[in-house]
């Protein structure tokens, strides 16, 4: 039997690239995954960018307008739904690419930060905005170079955005784990801290993963046909 989200009051969805891959955003493996077309080594690590901002920038502005012809998807709208009808539901994304927020959800968690939002490499300034591709690659206040603020490989994460995430996995009593094949370090560890805290876990994925077997319900397809077929009780906006 399939969980039904309206069952839940704390519910968790935890998304990865597959959530995104409806909407046309490529996911990072798989086929036709970037990484398979795109050297990260080269365009997303602090040393390429230190080598050549320039190559860099041209990599995320194309993914910025590649992202920016984007649009949500129903699954989307099943989390906004759920977000505005049941008590406490809450976003935790792998994700940069804003599309819960495009699609109106409001409390979502971007572990690996956002493709909209820039930092300065100088004075650490950020600044956010939907400019695509970015214009001006230049700190206003110190001359210093903006990159994107995402976390690339070889970056920590955001102490305070993980500890927001662990509050919320480790007290969710539902979470959904969507689209991420788990194998990118500590988010993929997350889930866990649900499974701890007695939770019903439930993995979307067309494809088994490495944390399979952390979760008690395996809806293997796509994410917005598996979602709709969580969301009975549920009113959706038209589609
Ligand atoms: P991946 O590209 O590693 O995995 C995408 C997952 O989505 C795979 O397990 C697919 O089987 C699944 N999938 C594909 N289409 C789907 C669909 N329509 N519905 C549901 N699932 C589908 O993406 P992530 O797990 O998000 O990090 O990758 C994790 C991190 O690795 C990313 O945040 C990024 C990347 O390097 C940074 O950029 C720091």
């Amino acid at each position: 039997m399939i969980p039904q989200l309206a069952q839940f009051e704390r519910v968790v969805f935890f998304t990865g690239a597959g959530m995104s891959a409806e909407s046309g955003v490529p996911t990072y493996r798989g086929q036709g995954g970037l990484w398979k077309h795109y050297d990260y080594e080269r365009y997303a690590c602090q040393t390429a960018f230190d080598r050549d901002p320039e190559g860099v920038w041209d990599f995320h502005n194309y993914r910025r307008e590649l992202v920016g012809a984007c649009r949500p998807h129903r699954g989307h709208d099943v989390i906004v739904a759920a977000e505005q009808q049941l008590s406490r539901v809450t976003v935790v994304t792998q994700n940069i690419d804003g599309m819960h927020q495009l699609a109106g959800s409001t409390g979502v968690t971007e572990l690996h930060g956002s493709l909209w939002r820039v930092r300065c490499d100088r004075c650490g300034e950020t600044q956010s905005g939907y400019d695509s591709p970015l214009a001006d690659l230049h700190c206003g206040g110190c001359g210093g170079w903006w990159r994107p603020d995402i976390v690339w490989f070889g970056d920590m994460l955001n102490e305070a955005v993980v500890q927001s995430a662990v509050s919320q996995i480790s007290q969710c009593d539902l979470l959904v784990a969507v689209g991420t094949s788990a194998v990118v370090y500590p988010a993929a560890q997350l889930p866990q801290l649900a499974a701890k805290g007695g939770a019903v876990l439930v993995e979307i994925n067309p494809e088994p993963t490495p944390m399979s077997a952390l979760y008690h319900h395996h809806l293997r397809g796509p994410a917005s046909e598996m979602l709709l077929a969580m969301a009975e009780g549920l009113a959706l906006p038209p589609a």
